[in-house]
């Protein structure tokens, strides 16, 4: 193992992983399937390969569940989700498929199974309506339990080139009818909107997208793809969806992407995402490249709202890692603790909500400044070596900064997930320090993560 590879998230033990696909619990087991491909390229026909958990910690592989060896889905078995009805798994994705003119076509496609170990293909359910480019994937279907009905939701591309999220209706989750588009047209979904998700959560409804756009940088043009989740209102009358705002950001770091929720039969929602993404070259410049794997998905989280806000809280489950706890306080000071382990998790308390700095071996620095109430991350690049940065506010103060290390990435929960932090940072082998420094004081706690091999 190298120092790179991952002790508890899912990754690819060989080749190229992208989005989570077809989240959800059935038969007792949590289901992770995920977009792959056998070689460390992001072009390809992509397959679903497949983890399966008892606990959302321990993952067992199970090779590939959807190989693209039919017509509708030769270039590519392309994102989707799952729904568990009458005793089956209902998987529903993308077929992508170049055609002998070398252009795209798009299927939404059914597979089933019984067992959650042999999966049945039944061809598409659903073609391209008039409209629209063939940039239409990623079905997310859930149930109106109430009217016994089958909502899904698609990632689209109008004939125009926006981006807007498409939504169908079913009873029998075989036929389909076309509803529309749902975001308002005036207003700017950039050019492709994927990986829809549609979610009620303690009364509220919330559209997660993740958006493709152009953005200005310096009068430079560039291409951007980023996570980010609309509040709003979902109208099944209109079929339509009204957004309180063009979108907040899931996450403030610099690696995540293509989020998916599903709720489980304790009846949480639960979300795990792409933890990568990004332009190509910066993709391909990780170290782990060299390792012949690249990306994860990141920890499981469930989402809370607490003041129309949605929170990422770290699962449970990750609880069961714990081992070898350690507390410090420091006291207007600047402390090294010392971890001979890199799959750690810190707590940090901030009772006097004074301000707070948090350098991990020397690679990711974090800066909360409790009068501008404003944070600050630095990632050091790999290929830099110059430290990439993102800074933003919080409404609140900071209270607590729950950090979750794992060899090669990082995952900064504050205030219990208010906001959340993601990315993939390499640290030198021979760096065991983590700095704190605050100029009141601040209880830290520590665990070493260890995964008992299951
Ligand atoms: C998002 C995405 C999806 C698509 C899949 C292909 O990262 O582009 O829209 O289905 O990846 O791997």
């Amino acid at each position: 193992m190298s120092n790179y590879t991952f002790n508890y998230h899912i990754y690819p033990k060989s080749g190229f992983l992208n989005d989570p696909n077809g989240l959800a619990q059935f038969k007792g087991k949590y289901h992770v399937f995920y977009q792959w491909l056998e070689e460390v390229t992001p072009q390809g026909a992509k397959c679903w390969g497949h983890y399966v958990s008892t606990d959302l910690v321990h993952w067992k592989d199970q090779g590939i569940a959807l190989h693209p060896d039919s017509w509708y889905d030769k270039n590519g078995v392309y994102s989707g989700s799952a729904i568990v009805h009458e005793d089956t798994l209902y998987l529903f994705y993308t077929g992508n498929v170049r055609n002998s003119r070398g252009e795209r076509e798009s299927y939404q496609c059914l597979a089933t199974s019984e067992d959650g170990e042999n999966f049945k293909k039944h061809g598409p359910v659903i073609e391209v309506p008039k409209g629209y480019t063939a940039h239409f994937r990623d079905p997310k279907v859930w149930k109106d339990k109430e009217n016994n009905y089958w909502w899904m939701v698609i990632g689209a591309q109008t004939q125009e080139l926006k981006g807007n999220v498409v939504l169908y209706g079913s009873y029998n989750l075989e036929d389909w009818e076309y509803k529309g588009n749902i975001l308002p047209e005036q207003m700017n979904w950039g050019y492709m909107c994927e990986c829809p998700d549609l979610i009620e959560l303690q009364g509220n409804n919330y559209l997660l997208v993740s958006k493709q756009e152009k953005i200005k940088i310096n009068e430079e043009e560039i291409d951007q793809s980023i996570a980010v989740y609309l509040p709003g209102e979902f109208s099944q009358e209109i079929p339509s969806y009204a957004p309180l705002s063009d979108g907040i950001r899931l996450d403030e770091g610099f690696d995540y992407y293509a989020p998916q929720t599903f709720l489980d039969d304790k009846g949480r929602r639960l979300l795990i995402a792409w933890m990568g993404g990004g332009e190509i070259d910066y993709q391909l410049s990780q170290p782990t490249v060299n390792e012949g794997w690249l990306h994860g998905l990141t920890i499981p989280r469930e989402l809370v709202v607490f003041d129309k806000t949605l929170y990422q809280k770290p699962v449970d489950e990750l609880a069961l890692l714990r081992a070898n706890k350690k507390d410090f306080m420091i006291n207007n000071e600047e402390k090294h603790l010392n971890f001979t382990s890199k799959s750690i998790e810190l707590l940090v308390e901030n009772r006097d909500c004074s301000n707070l700095k948090i350098k991990l071996f020397h690679t990711v620095i974090f800066t909360y400044d409790s009068v501008s109430k404003s944070i600050t991350i630095k990632r050091q690049n790999w290929l830099t070596n110059q430290y990439d940065s993102n800074s933003f506010y919080i409404e609140t103060d900071l209270e607590t900064c729950r950090i979750f290390i794992d060899c090669s990435s990082v995952e900064i929960f504050i205030n219990h997930g208010e906001k959340v932090l993601t990315m993939r940072a390499y640290f030198e082998e021979e760096n065991n320090k983590v700095y704190f420094g605050s100029n009141k004081s601040l209880k830290i706690s520590s665990w070493d993560l260890v995964k008992e091999e299951s």
